[in-house]
């Protein structure tokens, strides 16, 4: 095994983007859906909400393929078993939720009885999604695709909380190799 086994540049370029692109739209989706704004701002964060999550939508797509034929480096023999467990499912976790969070809002715009039109930053008309922008009785399942966001994107935080506590734990507790092998920048 080589000294420093460490992502590649493809993953770790997309791990950070789409872990930056996901705290932002959080912090985005909450502030306003919950704060109050004049309504031209509110459209405004709307439409800035929609591009950026559909643009992590696409990374994780691109990330799932690259994951799917690029295997990560190997632990550490010393990396007990319950370690890798508690990493692979962590990891998984987070990968249905980067998957199942931005759907879930293209679900909640496809269904608007408003029909807003989606245009990313602006620039590129993004379609509904056609089998649920037709559907007779779309208004009604508005709102139950709004809580199906909603709680997938708060619940992900306690997994998201987990992940950077593990990772900080490898780091200042058990001086090892975790860290840098996602951030390679790091001393
Ligand atoms: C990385 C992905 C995303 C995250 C983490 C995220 C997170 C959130 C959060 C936290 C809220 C506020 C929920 C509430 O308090 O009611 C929200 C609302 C919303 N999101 Fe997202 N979102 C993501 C992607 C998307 C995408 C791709 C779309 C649409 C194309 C979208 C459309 C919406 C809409 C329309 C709302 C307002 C729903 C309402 O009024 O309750 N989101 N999002
Ligand atoms: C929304 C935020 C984040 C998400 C969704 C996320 C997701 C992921 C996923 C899915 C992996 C598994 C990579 C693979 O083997 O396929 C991973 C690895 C990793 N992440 Fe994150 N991450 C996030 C934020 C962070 C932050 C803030 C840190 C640092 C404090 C971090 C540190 C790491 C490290 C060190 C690894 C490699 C773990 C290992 O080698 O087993 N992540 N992340």
């Amino acid at each position: 095994m080589s000294a420093k086994p460490r992502y590649d540049a493809v993953a770790i370029t997309l791990h950070w983007v789409i872990a930056l692109g996901i705290i932002f739209e959080l912090a985005l989706g909450w502030s306003m859906a919950t704060l109050s704004f004049p309504l031209a701002t509110k459209f405004t964060l709307y439409q800035l909400h929609k591009s950026v999550g559909v643009t992590v939508l696409l990374a994780v797509v691109l990330r799932l393929l690259w994951r799917a034929t690029h295997k990560p480096p190997a632990y550490d023999p010393d990396f007990t078993g319950l370690e890798r467990k508690a990493a692979a499912g962590a990891h998984h976790l987070l990968y249905l939720a980067m998957l199942l969070i931005p759907l879930a809002g293209w679900a909640v715009v496809s269904l608007s009885p408003y029909n807003i039109p989606t245009v990313l930053y602006g620039l590129i008309p993004w379609p509904a999604l056609p089998f649920l922008a037709s559907l007779p009785n779309k208004a009604a399942l508005e709102p139950w695709a709004e809580d199906v966001h909603a709680y997938l994107a708060y619940g992900t935080l306690g997994v998201i909380a987990l992940h950077i506590l593990a990772a900080l734990r490898h780091h200042f507790l058990k001086h090892d190799n975790i860290l840098r092998r996602m951030a390679p920048w790091i001393r």
